[in-house]
Formats: C-alpha cells, structure tokens, sequence
C-alpha cells in the first residue's frame, strides 16, 4: 500500500511498535517528556548529521517520533531504548541513536529516515 493510516491512540507514553509500510518496517514511538527534551537540548554542532528536533517531528505532535526502521548503515533493525543516547542501538555493528532517532556514534552515516506522513486527528496518522 502506498499509503498506510494508523491509530497511535494504544501507543503508552515512553513504548514503541512497528509497523509496515511499503514492505519495511516503521517505528512509531511515543516519546515521554524527557526524551523531548534530551532531544531538544543537544546543539547541532555535535550532531554528525544536524537536523533539530522540530524538523523531525510535526508541530502539535512532538511526542510521536516515526522513522523508518532500518540502521542507515547497512539496514539491520536497531533496537530501541538502548545505546549510549537512549534511543536505539544497532547491534549490527554498533551504532548509536538518540531520542530523535539522529545519529551520535558509530558507522552510520545519516539519522534513521523520516518517511512523509500527516496526523488526520490527533490520533490518526497517514504515512506515505
Ligand atoms: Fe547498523 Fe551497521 S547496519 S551499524
């Protein structure tokens, strides 16, 4: 399906789940109050691919963090709420996400991938 609609309202504060979309795997997490704000308070200066946390999430709707679930290294799953930024951790060969899925340490060239997507409610979200 080129468009994939989904009901995040399940989704407790500070868990994840993974969905399809297109045939890979997407996380949706819903970030607690302070992942926001470890996110928020990094500079970009130290980040190896700088985005800020806002160009990562959609206004409104901060807490729903939603990428695509492949290590942008060479595609393993990383595994979340672990690594050294409590984000997630690719066990493949070590690299370390934060809390905005942005790249902090290890191979990986890029921060794990935004794919389109919109809130139609509060609770609905269209990918793709
Ligand atoms: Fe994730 Fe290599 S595939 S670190």
């Amino acid at each position: 399906l080129a468009q994939v609609d989904f009901d995040v309202s399940s989704i407790a504060e500070g868990s994840s789940v993974t969905i399809i979309w297109r045939g890979l795997p997407v996380f949706v997490r819903h970030r607690t109050a302070a992942e926001i704000e470890e996110a928020r308070a990094v500079p970009l200066s130290e980040l190896k691919d700088p985005e800020s946390d806002d160009q990562r999430v959609k206004e409104g709707h901060e807490q729903w963090l939603i990428m695509i679930a492949n290590c942008t290294h060479l595609g393993c799953v990383p595994v979340g709420e672990s690594g050294n930024y409590d984000g997630w951790f690719c066990p493949c060969h070590g690299s370390h996400y934060d809390t905005a899925g942005r790249i902090r340490q290890g191979p990986a060239p890029t921060n794990l991938v935004v794919p389109e997507y919109e809130f139609l409610s509060d609770t609905m979200v269209r990918i793709g």
